[in-house]
């Protein structure tokens, strides 16, 4: 399974490509005002930090098919390397993901709460599936279950196209996630810091710094 990073924080994105096995950022409209500033100077930052080999998906926020084919032309031409354009699933998402599968324009079919709207996303030729875990979580609609149907789908009809699973409120649901054989998920920095992190590892490492430093004091091998 792969880790996205969901945020447009450079702060954030520069320390979690540092620290770990990234996959890239996910952006959507909410988070790109979160920043605000300049648009482009802020996603050109982004891909300057994770490099071009990494995946930066940025939604369009256009509503025409025509206008979104546009649009994600300009995102790919100015942002370049492993571009996803992210498009919220509808007709006119749909009409468009089909152009820029023609055009060789990886989509990210985006605001998805069902297996049905992720099937039909697929065959449309988006590339990844984003349901929204947390949201359907909400209202108690069992959002890591619709994961799990939406990568049996997937793998059923031997589509080419992933789940990038999104919008996470805890560790928990990513592991539900990783269970069920979700390909991607999009995460938020804390969560990262919290799939690692556990009292009794923090209680072993505590206990190998004790016992080295009862033997060997503050020397560490480097000094040996
Ligand atoms: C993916 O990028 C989604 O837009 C995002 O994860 C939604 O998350 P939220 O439900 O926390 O807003």
């Amino acid at each position: 399974m792969l880790y996205i990073l969901d945020t447009a924080d450079l702060a954030a994105i520069k320390h979690c490509n540092e620290f770990y096995p990234l996959a890239g950022v996910t952006t959507n409209p909410s988070i790109i005002s979160k920043e605000g500033g300049d648009f482009w100077a802020l996603v050109k930052e982004i891909r300057k930090i994770i490099g071009k080999d990494k995946m930066l998906h940025v939604q369009t926020v256009q509503t025409t098919a025509e206008k979104m084919v546009e649009e994600a032309k300009l995102l790919k031409k100015e942002l370049g390397g492993d571009f996803y354009v992210k498009i919220p699933i509808g007709e006119e998402g749909l009409k468009a993901t089909m152009e820029l599968k023609k055009l060789g324009i990886g989509v990210t079919m985006t605001a998805i709460f069902t297996p049905a709207q992720a099937l039909i996303a697929a065959k449309a030729g988006a590339s990844f599936v984003a349901p929204y875990v947390n949201r359907l979580d909400n209202i108690i609609g069992d959002g890591t279950e619709v994961v799990a149907q939406i990568v049996e789908q997937l793998e059923n009809y031997n589509l080419d196209c992933q789940v990038l699973a999104a919008s996470f409120k805890n560790a928990e649901q990513v592991h539900k996630c990783a269970l069920y054989g979700c390909h991607t998920v999009t995460v938020s920095a804390d969560i990262l810091k919290n799939i690692i992190s556990h009292p009794m590892t923090d209680a072993a490492i505590a206990g190998f710094e004790k016992d080295w430093a009862g033997a060997y004091g503050d020397k560490t091998i480097l000094d040996m």
